[in-house]
């Protein structure tokens, strides 16, 4: 029965691509959109990015739903927010852009002042990916080769975006020919109340988490897990975002608000529910599952308006990121669940975006 549906709600999908324009070398950029029954979704084969979600609200209203540019140069004009890219080879920060592995020392670049962030100078976010239709979807691999910013082993990752009814689904695949570390996610920033509409602080969201990893002034873990109990970063019950970020909390501080990792329960590969977001106003609600261990809720901080698109300006703290991942500086702690890849290994891992709504 259950096969049945998701059979039929992929027989619904269309696909189609289009041109995006050219890299500055002549390299052609495409565009694809994903269309099921309730939602449609555009991605570039620039960074394997999400360029725009359209969903409906509780009226039926149809809003794009994360940022982006409408242009292909607005995405090579802004080396700072990661709309909707997919990050890596290795997501978030890495201390001083260090880390060993078989007993040698790596360097990578330090493009976050003294840290690595985001893979370093050209991360994954800054190439464009071939890219092939899959049902209800397409799929977009990239091969970074051995010592790609600084990193051992040529990686071959495999990124698949489908659509099922109201759910966009990303599966991650790696394989290396040394050993190294990975870890990829997608950089969307949501705004559900749509493109335009404000800030997310009215935005509630829950998060499924007992612990996160709290960080120093560079937002590197220390590699204590702590308690969320009695903090503003507790959010186990649904919560309003801007009901606490700008307590005197020194890791909200820090950040400048929310920008740490939530260490969610259960296994590492077991689907599970990371995150709820909802907004009141419009009543969408946006659930995220992973098989990853962990995830980045960061409320837009860094976004200080200087990026615009169509009339929009890109404000601080006007989307929220879910980036589910491995813990940030992993390599650099052995107690945090292993980013590390072998060759023979094939690892896989997914995260679901689904769209509702609540009155
Ligand atoms: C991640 C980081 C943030 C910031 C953004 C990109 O979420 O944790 O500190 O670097 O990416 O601006």
């Amino acid at each position: 029965m259950l096969l049945s549906m998701t059979m039929a709600a992929q027989a619904h999908a269309e696909v189609s691509k289009a041109s995006f324009g050219k890299m500055p070398d002549g390299t052609a950029v495409d565009i694809y959109t994903l269309k099921s029954d309730a939602i449609e979704a555009k991605i570039t084969t620039f960074g394997a990015r999400i360029v725009s979600i359209k969903t409906a609200d509780k009226a039926g209203k149809v809003d794009d739903v994360v940022l982006g540019y409408d242009t292909l140069d607005g995405y090579l004009a802004d080396k700072k927010t990661y709309f909707g890219a997919v990050v890596g080879r290795y997501g978030n920060r890495i201390a001083h852009g260090k880390f060993t592995l078989d007993g040698k020392t790596y360097q990578v670049p330090k493009n976050n002042d003294d840290n690595s962030l985001h893979g370093g100078t050209v991360g994954f976010d800054q190439h464009v990916w071939t890219a092939k239709e899959i049902p209800a979807g397409v799929e977009m691999t990239l091969v970074s080769k051995d010592g790609d910013q600084g990193y051992p082993g040529t990686l071959t990752a495999h990124v698949r975006y489908t659509v099922h009814h109201n759910a966009l689904r990303i599966d991650y695949s790696a394989t290396t020919d040394k050993d190294t570390v990975v870890n990829l996610t997608n950089h969307s920033y949501f705004n559900l109340g749509g493109l335009g509409s404000g800030t997310i602080l009215d935005e509630e969201i829950m998060l499924a988490s007992d612990k996160y990893t709290p960080t120093d002034a560079g937002l590197i873990p220390t590699g204590e897990l702590a308690t969320v109990e009695g903090t503003p970063m507790d959010f186990r019950k649904s919560t309003v975002i801007g009901k606490r970020i700008n307590d005197d909390f020194e890791q909200l501080k820090r950040a400048g608000g929310y920008d740490h990792n939530w260490v969610l329960r259960g296994a590492t590969g077991e689907t599970k529910t990371a995150a709820k977001v909802h907004d009141l106003k419009t009543g969408r609600v946006l659930t995220v599952t992973t098989t990853e261990p962990g995830v980045q809720f960061y409320t837009g901080n860094f976004l200080d308006g200087s990026f615009h698109s169509n009339g929009v300006t890109f404000s601080k703290r006007t989307g929220l990121c879910l980036e589910t991942q491995h813990f940030p500086d992993s390599p650099n702690h052995p107690s945090f669940p292993t980013t590390e890849l072998k060759p023979g290994e094939a690892r896989h891992w997914t995260t679901t975006f689904t769209f509702t709504t609540e009155k």
